[in-house]
C-alpha cells in the first residue's frame, strides 16, 4: 500500500533543498507526498535554529503533531535540521511522541531510520558528524515542468561569526567536487532546467577542500559554458572572500544573473570586529563600487542585524550612514537572537528588546524608500523574465522573476509558464513590478 510523506521545511534554501533530498529518498522507498498532514503515513519537520523565533516556531507545530498523533497512533513523526542536531536525543527524552531525530550530515540515513521504527517502533536520534557529508551529493530532482532547480555545492562553514549557531550545527566546511557539481548541472539541463541556484553557505570559499584547484569562478565559467542553463544564480556570500576573479564573472559569464546577496551585518567596524566578520566597511564598500563598475545593472542584497550586544545608538547610526551610501536593492533584517554555543552567547552589553525593535523600524522603513527607489528607476526598461506561474492576485495575470530577482505580475496565461520573455516595466512597488509583455521565445535547445 503507498503511503505518504508530509513534510514541513522551516529557515533557508538550504533546509528547503534538504527537504527536496528527503522527498527523493522517501519516494524511492514508496512514499509518496501530501499536501495533507492528516492524510500523511510520515511527518518530518525539517527544522531551523538561526534565529529564536525560527526556533519557536518549530514548537508550536510540534504542539499540533502532538494533537495529531494522538489521534492517529499509528502516526511517523521525525524531526531533521538544525534544530535536530542541536537538540538530538532531549527531542525524543522530552517530546516522546517524536519517532526519530535526523541530523544535518545524517539526511541519506532517513529510509533506514524510517525503516526501523516501521519495524520495532522504537525512537532513532542519529546526529554524529561525519568526515564526507553523503547527502551532498544526492540529487533531487525536480519534477517535470520545473524551470529552476538548487544545486549543493558546498556544505558546513569555517567562518564561525560571533552570533551565528551555523558551523555548530551544519559542521566543517566541506565543497562538493567540481566534475560532481557540472555533471548534476548537466544532468538537470537535460530535464529542461534553465535556471540554477548554486548553494552553500559561504560559496565563495567553494574549492577550498577539494583538489585540482578549482575555485568558485572556475565553477561560474565552466557552467556558464553549458548552453540550456539560460541563469546561474548563487547565495549566499562572504564578503571577505569576494575577489577580483569572481567579481570579472559579472561581466564575462553571459548566464550569471545581475544580483548578489552580500550580507553585511553591521555599519560599525567596531560591531564588524566583535561578529569577527573580518573585513572593514571600507573594504565592503570597495567591493559593492567594484561590483558595479563590472556589472553596472547588479543588484546588490544584503543582512542586516540590529542590536548586537553593545551596539550604542552611534554603532547604529553608521549602520544607518552605510545603507545611505550603499542603497542596497533589499535587506534581510533582524533583532539579534541569542544563541546557546555561540561566542555572543556569553557577551554582556545585551541591547534591551525595545531598543532592538525601535532600531529595526527605522532601518526597514529607510530600507522600504530605498527599495522603491529602486523599483522605481526599472520602469519603462525591458527586462528578460522567466514565467514563473500565475498570479497570487489575479488569474488573468503571470508572474516571473528578471535577471536581478525581482518580480513581474503582467498579464498572460499558463502557456507562457517556463518561457523566457521580454517585458516593458510599467509600475513599481514595494514588493514587485507591474509590466506589459512584448515578445516570447521559444527555446528549443534541450
Ligand atoms: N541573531 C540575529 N540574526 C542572525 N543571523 C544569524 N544569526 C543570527 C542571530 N543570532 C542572521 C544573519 C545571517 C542571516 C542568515 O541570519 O544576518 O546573515
Ligand atoms: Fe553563520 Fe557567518 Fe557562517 Fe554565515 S558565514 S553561516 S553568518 S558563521
Amino acid at each position: 500500500m503507498r503511503r505518504y510523506l508530509y513534510i514541513k521545511t522551516f529557515g533557508c534554501q538550504m533546509n528547503v533543498h534538504d527537504s527536496e533530498k528527503m522527498r527523493a529518498l522517501m519516494e524511492n522507498v514508496g512514499y509518496g507526498e501530501t499536501a495533507d498532514v492528516k492524510t500523511a503515513d510520515l511527518v518530518i519537520l525539517n527544522t531551523c535554529s538561526i534565529r529564536e523565533k525560527a526556533a519557536q516556531k518549530v514548537y508550536s507545530q510540534l504542539g499540533r503533531l502532538r494533537a495529531l498523533k494522538r489521534r492517529k497512533p499509528g502516526l511517523i513523526v521525525g524531526v531533521g535540521g538544525c534544530l535536530a542536531q542541536q537538540w538530538g536525543e532531549k527531542f525524543v527524552e522530552k517530546m516522546p511522541f517524536v519517532d526519530f531525530v535526523v541530523g544535518t550530515h545524517n539526511i541519506h540515513r532517513l529510509p533506514g531510520i524510517v525503516e526501523s521504527v516501521e519495524n520495532t517502533g522504537i525512537p532513532v536520534v542519529e546526529t554524529a558528524f561525519h568526515q564526507t557529508v553523503e547527502s551532498l551529493n544526492l540529487v533531487a530532482m525536480p519534477c517535470n515542468g520545473r524551470i529552476s532547480a538548487y544545486i549543493t555545492i558546498m556544505q558546513g562553514c569555517d567562518n564561525f561569526c560571533s552570533y551565528c549557531v551555523v558551523p555548530h550545527l551544519r559542521g566543517k566546511e566541506e565543497s562538493r567536487a567540481f566534475e560532481d557539481v557540472l555533471e548534476e548541472v548537466k544532468i538537470l539541463s537535460g530535464r529542461g532546467i534553465k535556471e540554477v541556484m548554486l548553494l552553500g553557505q559561504n560559496v565563495n570559499s567553494y574549492g577550498n577542500t577539494t583538489q585540482g584547484g578549482c575555485d568558485f569562478a572556475d565553477l561560474l565559467y565552466a557552467i556558464g559554458r553549458i548552453p540550456a542553463i539560460e541563469r546561474i544564480r548563487f547565495t549566499t556570500s562572504h564578503p571577505k572572500d569576494i575577489q577580483d576573479k569572481l567579481v570579472a564573472c559579472f561581466s564575462e559569464v553571459d548566464s550569471l544573473c545581475e544580483h548578489i546577496h552580500l550580507p553585511v551585518q553591521s555599519g560599525s567596524n567596531r560591531i564588524l570586529q566583535m561578529m569577527n566578520r573580518c573585513y572593514t566597511i571600507d573594504e565592503y564598500c570597495t567591493i559593492v563600487d567594484k561590483l558595479r563598475k563590472a556589472c553596472p545593472d547588479i543588484s546588490i542584497t544584503s543582512d542586516i542585524i540590529v542590536g548586537y550586544p553593545g551596539e550604542t545608538d552611534k554603532d547604529f547610526h553608521e549602520t544607518i550612514t552605510m545603507m545611505e551610501k550603499i542603497r542596497f536593492d533589499s535587506v534581510f533584517s533582524f533583532k539579534y537572537s541569542d544563541r546557546e554555543g555561540t561566542a555572543a552567547y556569553g557577551l554582556k552589553g545585551k541591547v534591551p528588546e525595545s531598543v532592538k525593535g525601535k532600531r529595526l523600524r527605522t532601518l526597514q522603513s529607510l530600507q522600504d524608500e530605498h527599495t522603491l527607489e529602486k523599483n522605481t528607476s526599472m520602469t519603462g526598461r525591458t527586462e528578460e523574465v522567466i514565467v514563473e506561474g500565475i498570479s497570487k492576485n489575479s488569474g488573468d495575470d503571470v508572474y516571473g522573476r528578471t535577471r536581478t530577482n525581482k518580480i513581474v505580475n503582467f498579464r498572460g496565461d499558463q502557456g507562457l509558464i517556463g518561457k523566457t520573455v521580454s517585458v516593458k516595466i510599467t509600475e513599481a512597488y514595494l514588493h514587485s513590478l507591474r509590466g506589459i509583455l512584448l515578445s516570447h521565445r521559444e527555446v528549443t535547445e534541450c
